[in-house]
């Protein structure tokens, strides 16, 4: 079974804990919750702001513009595969709107993920977008797959062989299923999380090839990304308030029958006081896995032993009692 990555820090994520030389190696600036970052510096190019194009073009005449404004991209929304209804009013569906990549958020084997702006310009219309970029270089793209490709059906095919043999195109398969497994995840809680308001992911925006555009979890103003729960410090019943919050997570999960497969500190966003799960590509089918009870006790287990070292009670905990709350919830017993 695979070792959380953040949990073993040998794996080369750039998760904040290097220091400054290797930053400015790197020469780019990242938007970690490690340390806050301003975009008051950096690679911001002047014309993302506000204020009215020099084109004069504006919401209306889009059509105006044969290229984007300096240091922006044409929105790929058009083309993209569109997250689920009903979409949230501040996703940017206009032509006319365009991309600034901001910067890195975080950088990872598999994926990076950065931040993005999507605006029209000309317009106070704005979105912020963390945009999860999967790899599809020499590295371990299926290091995820051991169990949780259990029970799912694989078609014997070209593509499949190309995958198993690892060829070039074989690898931008692979990382362009993890991307599609994740938006279909993220699309599936969300609709959870409007209708039962128990659960919270990012809004997932689109997925385009091995890239998907989420809602940005942190500041709009700042590009601060929100805290990892693991970083999170507050007092006993912020803790137990945290705690409430990802048992009504769990469970929820478990009455959908699934797993995230991942849950971990490092996977989970505590934004304005909510708690925000993310990095759910190894979603799992309790049901049609058959390690799917597993599964949902690992995840169970790994948070609740983050918030025993924090001191919330283990009367409060009760890990076996809720462990076996999620089976029976997710009809496994
Ligand atoms: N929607 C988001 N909003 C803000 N930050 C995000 C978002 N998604 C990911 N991040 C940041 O990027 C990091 C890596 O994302 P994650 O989905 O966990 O990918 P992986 O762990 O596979 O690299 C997260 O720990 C978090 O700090
Ligand atoms: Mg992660």
């Amino acid at each position: 079974m695979r070792k959380h990555p953040d949990d073993s820090r040998d794996d080369g994520y750039d998760d904040g804990f290097d220091d400054g030389r290797a930053r400015q190696r790197r020469g780019r600036r990242r938007f970690d919750d490690d340390e806050p970052h301003h975009l008051t510096r950096g690679r911001v190019p002047a014309a993302s702001f506000e204020g009215p194009h020099p084109s004069g073009a504006d919401a209306a005449s889009p059509a105006g513009l044969d290229t984007p404004p300096p240091g922006t991209e044409w929105s790929t929304w058009e083309g993209s595969l569109h997250g689920p209804d009903p979409r949230p009013d501040w996703v940017r569906t206009e032509a006319g709107a365009v991309d600034t990549e901001l910067g890195v958020v975080k950088t990872g084997k598999e994926a990076d993920v950065f931040l993005v702006r999507r605006h029209l310009p000309g317009t106070g219309e704005v979105s912020m977008l963390a945009a999860k970029r999967y790899r599809d270089g020499g590295h371990r793209m299926f290091h995820r797959d051991a169990g949780y490709l259990e029970g799912r059906r694989v078609r014997r095919s070209r593509e499949m062989r190309a995958m198993t043999r690892r060829t070039a195109y074989g690898k931008e398969l692979i990382a362009g299923q993890w991307a599609a497994a994740e938006f279909d995840a993220l699309g599936r809680l969300w609709r959870i999380g409007a209708e039962t308001g128990l659960v919270r992911v990012p809004y997932p925006v689109q997925l385009l090839g091995t890239e998907l555009m989420l809602e940005f979890i942190g500041d709009w103003q700042t590009g601060v990304a929100a805290p990892r729960l693991a970083q999170v410090r507050t007092d006993p019943a912020g803790y137990a308030d945290l705690w409430r919050q990802m048992v009504d997570a769990l469970s929820t999960l478990a009455r959908a029958q699934v797993a995230h497969g991942d849950l971990s500190p490092y996977n989970t966003l505590v934004c304005g006081g909510r708690l925000v799960l993310i990095d759910l590509p190894q979603i799992v089918d309790v049901i049609a896995n058959p390690r799917g009870a597993e599964f949902l006790d690992r995840d169970v287990r790994t948070v609740a032993a983050w918030f025993a070292a924090r001191g919330v009670p283990p009367e409060t905990i009760d890990v076996d009692g809720l462990a076996e709350r999620l089976r029976a919830e997710a009809g496994l017993r």
